[in-house]
């Protein structure tokens, strides 16, 4: 599914009108324009604030552009009627940033999963059959679905997170920041995943972070974003040699290459393994 942005327009204001100053008009995004294309994996990086959840707010039409347009599929989705914008939402999925949010702390994981399913009109028995395929994708077992969130390890937890979206058979998938909550061998885990289930289920990934080795290795394309505007937009190879942007410069000279081959990555993923065999032993 293709998603077009053209010169987007967000502003906020804050601040109390009781105060000297009064209220002030700060802007979120600023002029942004880029697209997604069909089975494309597209990287929004950019410095905390600087508008990347914003930007999907703005996509799934949660909140309202001042200028500028939003079309997926040649669709105007701010000016579309409610029960279109709830049909294209449909076709989407987003995990969010701050994965308690994903998953209600006083739900049993099975009824998380199942609820948005339900809602939209899904058999029980389908829904069911849905949620188990689910679990398979993400490798996790499914006595996982009887569990409360604060059972599960924070990789758990964003796999079920990841699950949960892929019930809804989404042809766009959002993710905020998947992996920023997990340490280094299960961050890596959860890409795999991320970049096997795209190439089975052929869908489009928007994944925003702020971490550029994540780009590195699942993005075919990326937008990086500075105090609300697109300061660049590059293929995944030439990022490395053709920044323009000091931003750019700046985040590229922050973040080094992840060597395969460095000792100390090589025992965290030792370290990791084990951690999970010994989890996954049946429980006595
Ligand atoms: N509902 C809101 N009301 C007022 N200001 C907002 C609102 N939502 C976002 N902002 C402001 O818009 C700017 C962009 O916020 P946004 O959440 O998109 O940043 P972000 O790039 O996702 O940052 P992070 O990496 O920290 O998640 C920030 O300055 C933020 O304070
Ligand atoms: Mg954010």
């Amino acid at each position: 599914m293709v998603i077009n942005i053209d010169k987007v327009t967000k502003s906020y204001r804050v601040g109390s009108g009781f105060f000297l100053h009064g209220k002030k008009k700060i802007f979120a995004l600023d002029d942004v324009s880029f697209t997604l294309r069909e089975e494309e994996i597209l990287g929004i990086v950019g410095e905390s604030g600087s508008g990347k959840t914003t930007i999907a707010r703005c996509i799934l039409a949660l909140t309202k552009i001042d200028e500028g347009r939003i079309e997926i599929q040649g669709r105007d989705i701010q000016s579309a009627s409610r029960k279109e914008k709830k049909d294209l939402r449909s076709r989407f999925a987003i995990v969010f940033q701050d994965p308690p949010s994903n998953l209600n702390p006083r739900h049993r994981v099975k009824n998380s999963i199942l609820r948005p399913l339900l809602l939209r009109g899904v058999s029980p028995q389908e829904a069911k059959e849905r949620a188990l395929e689910a679990m398979e994708k993400v490798k996790l077992d499914a006595r996982y679905l009887q569990s409360f969130p604060h059972e599960l390890s924070g990789g758990q937890q964003q796999r079920i997170a990841i699950a949960r979206a892929l019930v809804l058979r989404p042809d766009v998938m959002i993710l905020d920041e998947p992996t920023s909550a997990l340490d280094i061998s299960v961050q890596a885990q959860i890409l795999n995943l991320l970049l096997d289930l795209q190439k089975e289920m052929k869908m489009s990934y928007i994944i925003i972070t702020h971490d550029l080795n994540v780009i590195r290795y699942v993005c075919d394309r990326v937008v990086v974003m500075y105090m609300g505007r697109v300061v660049e937009m590059a293929d995944r190879n030439t990022i490395d040699q053709h920044a323009k942007h000091p931003y750019t410069k700046l985040l590229l000279a922050s973040s080094p290459v992840l060597d395969p081959k460095d000792r100390e990555d090589k025992r965290a993923v030792r370290w990791e393994r084990r951690r999970m065999s010994t989890s996954k032993r049946p429980v006595t």
